[in-house]
């Protein structure tokens, strides 16, 4: 009858029961859709078009997540684990060429547990950011933890793909923070740092989510900051040269800053009437005022930064503002807000672009660009150059002067101009080879990018898979360069198989 639920949900669902795990929904449940769209951030992947999981499973404990996983391989459906549900490509919670697949989603396994004396936490990867930041902020004000901005980002994802933050030019990534991981295996075993192979440790912890099992948690380095710290977010408006001369300033000084300092900055395409350009910056410092402004006015005089401007609160303060939020109780909601249509790519630069290019590249987002696109330059410099580019999988590190970030977005009213804006961005990122690294053109795991290359499982089967790894090739050493290989050799050790596969999962060697 129609109110049945369909074979593959029939069968994971008395899976899951003869298990005991009780905590899932099916198509023919109301909880379903809720449930499913509950962490879908980019609205892309909302649409009906899009095909949609035999099951949702919300595992409580480590047990019910490891029945999940070998309930999904009993029952021949792929596995997609989601935890925040910030994948700019919705790869926690779709497949391609419509293959069967349930969402394991880690979001009631969200538990932080904070120890002050160690200056180290264990946090469940289905915990926000926004969570771990309240849990750790709370025990203790000069406890921080280094990770991204949005408060809705999953632990998960983010640290499976690097994490970088207000704090990384002090003190890293989030994956450079992790001290030991639990790994839930295709075959459903549990491996700590102690037990799993070195090269599987070093792939989790930057080698991007989805392709090694499913990290159950992560215990991970504290730092310390002072109890007050100075952040600030000013904007600036004017002609296109004015603009131009800012940005071109900001190369020399944000990467080269001391590490105490973050200064990113953001430029929206949209130009005023009077054809003014805007832009903002964001800035973090962990000292208080005076040495902020000492500081900045002696090496980025033209931001003409007034002492009004800064204020001083503590770190916790300090994530509620930059995730935009109002208290620190905010941070714990997990209401997605306003959800959007999106679309990002990612650059990185290390030879400054010109005052003449700089301006060439405003006007470019000015002429007949989407209502809503940008760029976001995050500088590096500091720890990040200091880590070594092998020590974890994400290589983008000394040389390094900032990382771009180019989005687009639009409303549901303007759905079907969604290839209109996608076709602009990818004009923009063609526009700008010439000023960013070439050879490869790296790119941000965490801003996973499709456009890149795709995995196409169903045609790699037996001898021609082997090939699959050459393929993967032309978009792996984009986001890890010479680590890619050595990401190819700890999948192949820890799931040769491919149970855990996406379209831009790492492939495993076949033998
Ligand atoms: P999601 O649940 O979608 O997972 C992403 C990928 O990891 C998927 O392939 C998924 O299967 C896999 N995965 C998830 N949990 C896993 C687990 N426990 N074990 C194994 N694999 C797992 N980045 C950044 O570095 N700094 C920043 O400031 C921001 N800010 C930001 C803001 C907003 C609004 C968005 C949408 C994104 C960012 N990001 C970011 C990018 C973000 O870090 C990236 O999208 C992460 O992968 C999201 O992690 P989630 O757990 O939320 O995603």
């Amino acid at each position: 009858s129609s109110s049945s639920p369909p074979p593959a949900a029939a069968g994971i669902s008395s899976c899951l029961l003869s298990t005991g795990v009780t905590n899932f929904s099916l198509p023919t449940s109301p909880s379903y859709t809720p449930l499913l769209d509950s962490s879908i951030r980019n609205l892309r992947f909302a649409l009906p078009s899009v095909g949609k999981p035999a099951a949702v499973v919300l595992p409580s404990t480590k047990r019910d997540l490891q029945r999940a996983v070998l309930c999904a391989r009993n029952t021949s459906l792929a596995i997609r684990v989601r935890s925040g549900g910030h994948s700019y490509e919705g790869l926690s919670y779709t497949t391609e060429n419509h293959v069967p697949f349930v969402v394991i989603d880690l979001s009631n396994l969200n538990h932080v547990d904070v120890d002050p004396g160690t200056a180290t936490a264990w946090v469940e990867s289905g915990a926000t950011l926004g969570e771990v930041y309240h849990a750790v902020g709370l025990s203790n004000r000069t406890l921080a933890f280094s990770a991204g901005s949005c408060a809705t980002v999953g632990m998960g994802g983010h640290t499976a793909g690097g994490g970088f933050g207000l704090l990384s030019r002090k003190f890293g990534l989030s994956a450079d923070n992790v001290l030991d991981a639990v790994l839930i295996t295709a075959s459903g075993d549990t491996l700590t740092r102690d037990t799993m192979h070195p090269d599987v440790f070093w792939a989790i912890r930057g080698g991007g989510g989805g392709s090694w099992g499913v990290v159950y948690a992560w215990k991970v380095r504290l730092v310390p900051v002072p109890d007050n710290i100075t952040v600030f977010s000013v904007g600036r408006t004017g002609p296109a040269e004015l603009i131009a001369g800012l940005m071109h300033r900001w190369q020399y000084v944000a990467p080269s800053l001391p590490d105490e300092f973050y200064l990113s900055t953001y430029i929206p395409t949209v130009s005023s009437s009077n054809g003014n350009h805007s832009m903002s910056f964001t800035g973090q410092v962990l000292g208080p005022k005076r040495l902020a402004m000492a500081v900045l006015s002696q090496t980025f005089p033209e931001l003409g930064l007034a002492e009004a401007e800064l204020s001083e609160v503590s770190w916790l303060e300090s994530a509620v503002k930059f995730a935009g939020l109002s208290t620190v109780a905010d941070l714990t909601s997990r209401q997605p807000g306003v959800g959007q249509f999106s679309k990002s790519k990612s650059d990185y630069v290390q030879a400054p672009i010109s005052m003449r290019d700089a301006v060439k590249i405003l006007r470019f987002m000015a002429t007949a660009g989407p209502p809503e696109g940008s760029i976001q330059l995050d500088p590096y410099g500091g720890a990040m150059a200091r880590i070594g580019s092998t020590v974890t999988p994400f290589p983008h590190r000394a040389g390094y002067l900032y990382s771009i970030q180019y989005g687009v977005s639009w409303k549901a009213s303007d759905v079907d101009r969604a290839d209109e804006y996608i076709g602009w961005l990818r004009s923009f990122y063609a526009f700008m080879a010439p000023y960013v690294t070439k050879n490869p053109r790296a790119a941000y795991v965490n801003y996973l990018d499709l456009d890149l290359g795709t995995n196409d499982w169903m045609n790699a089967t037996g001898g021609t898979s082997y090939g699959s790894v050459g393929h993967a090739a032309s978009w792996g050493e984009r986001y890890f360069f010479m680590n890619f290989g050595r990401l190819v050799r700890a999948k192949t050790k820890v799931d040769p198989g491919n149970v855990f596969n996406n379209a831009q999962s790492i492939p495993p060697l076949y033998s």
